[in-house]
């Protein structure tokens, strides 16, 4: 099944590639196109409605402010959660920053009732897993070396898929467990339940890097059973400076706030502050007003088409892919054999061909692909590898896209080593 008239919605795919070529975007992992209703949903905003969100009593003010709690609605439906479980963000890597800063400020008291349940220290220990991207990782590296707690990891299988069997790293001195949902390199999709009922079995925190799963496949935060999890906007044709962090209310209403200042506080004298109920105590500044609404209107978007529909068109043009790729020699594709270990994206490398080359001559075809580490070295090393190119998939993607990413795979070599495919 495929969405063929979606990419008519995409304005940018109208334009030419590199050198008067057909372009073909297959670089959505790091951040997708948007579509034009997003992009007029945010005009019509600003055109009439735009104003301080929660902060004035003018009709102007009191619209955004609606319509920015509507986007809350949205988007808690959207991913299986309550309206107060969403806190607005600037993306995922903010969202983890956030939790780890905010559980530091829990090491001293901030008068939020409860707090004590985020107190990490020496004999501690933080889990996260060897295919996280640095986002989901160099916040509990520095937690752990601001409190002494010990950075821990679950490994990986010979295919870059968490192995349960290294479940055990979890254990009664484990307070938080970060995992990713979906791999941003090797694209496989982990066992959450299983590492939900671990980290609860031990009375752990569990986090979800959710950014690279909830623009493919249907989200329910609330089934999956985690504590947190994060998204970004532009990963899921939203606009780029928004995103959301997800905490259950009982864990949010214990979590002291990561950033201070105006719109999150119940009362402030010159020595003493209350800070607001959650959402709003991880809300301070002013919010990225018009990209809540794109977001909101993403949410729509995606929607409309059916995150069930998404996931079938994705899952047809990997299995495309991946067969393509497979009768292609001098490639080693980074993740498992099948279409059910590449969620949305493939990984790769190129025998004898640096990813950089890879990427300009693909580039020179009209074809967008990532190239690099895709901030993700731990996972890289452990291929043995520095880099690879990688594939990621969006709505808009058509087999036409494939075909033409396996013709151009199927050169690269030929041209840069003279071996034909
Ligand atoms: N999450 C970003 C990507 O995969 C870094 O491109």
């Amino acid at each position: 099944m495929t969405l063929r008239k979606v990419a008519e919605d995409f304005p940018i795919l109208s334009r030419e590639g590199r050198g008067g070529t057909r372009l073909v975007y297959l670089d959505t992992g790091a951040t997708s196109l948007r579509p034009r209703q997003v992009m007029e949903a945010m005009a019509s905003f600003e055109s009439t409605s735009y104003g301080a969100v929660n902060r004035g009593s003018h009709i102007l003010a009191e619209e955004s402010t609606l319509e920015v709690e509507d986007a809350r609605v949205s988007v808690a439906q959207f991913v299986g959660a309550d309206p107060e479980e969403i806190v607005w963000t600037h993306g995922t890597t903010e969202g983890l920053n956030l939790l780890a800063y905010a559980i530091h400020n829990a090491q001293w008291d901030m008068g939020i009732r409860g707090s004590e349940r985020y107190r990490v220290g020496p004999g501690d220990t933080v889990v996260v897993t060897r295919v996280e991207h640095h986002a989901n990782l160099l916040p509990w590296q520095e937690l752990c070396r601001k409190t002494g707690a010990q950075l821990r990891w679950l490994d990986v299988d010979e295919y870059g898929r968490i192995n349960t069997d290294t479940l055990n790293v979890i254990d009664e001195n484990t307070k938080i467990v970060a995992f990713t949902h979906v791999s941003n390199v090797v694209g496989a999709v982990s066992p959450v339940g299983k590492i939900v009922d671990k980290a609860r079995e031990v009375g752990a925190i569990t986090v979800l890097d959710a950014c690279q799963s909830v623009p493919h496949m249907p989200v329910d935060f609330h089934a999956l059973g985690v504590d947190f999890a994060v998204f970004s906007g532009h990963k899921m044709y939203g606009p780029t400076g928004v995103g959301v962090l997800y905490g259950k209310r009982s864990m949010l209403r214990k979590l002291p706030p990561f950033l201070t200042g105006g719109s999150m506080i119940d009362y402030v004298t010159m020595e003493h502050t209350e800070y607001s109920a959650p959402p709003r105590r991880f809300e301070a500044g002013t919010q990225p007003v018009t990209q809540i609404i794109g977001l909101a209107a993403a949410v729509d978007y995606l929607t409309r088409i059916g995150m069930d529909k998404v996931r079938e068109h994705e899952t047809h043009l990997i299995r495309r892919a991946l067969e393509g790729m497979k009768n292609i020699p001098g490639i080693r594709i980074l993740g498992g054999p099948d279409v059910s270990d590449h969620s949305g994206l493939i990984s790769f490398d190129v025998d004898g061909v640096h990813p950089h080359d890879v990427g300009q001559f693909f580039d020179a075809q009209g074809i967008c692909v990532r190239v690099g580490h895709h901030c993700a070295q731990p996972v890289h090393d452990f291929f043995n590898v520095q880099a690879s190119t990688r594939l990621s998939l969006g709505v808009y993607n058509t087999q036409e896209d494939i075909d033409a990413f396996l013709q151009a795979l199927a050169e690269v070599r030929g041209y840069f080593c003279g071996k034909r495919a």
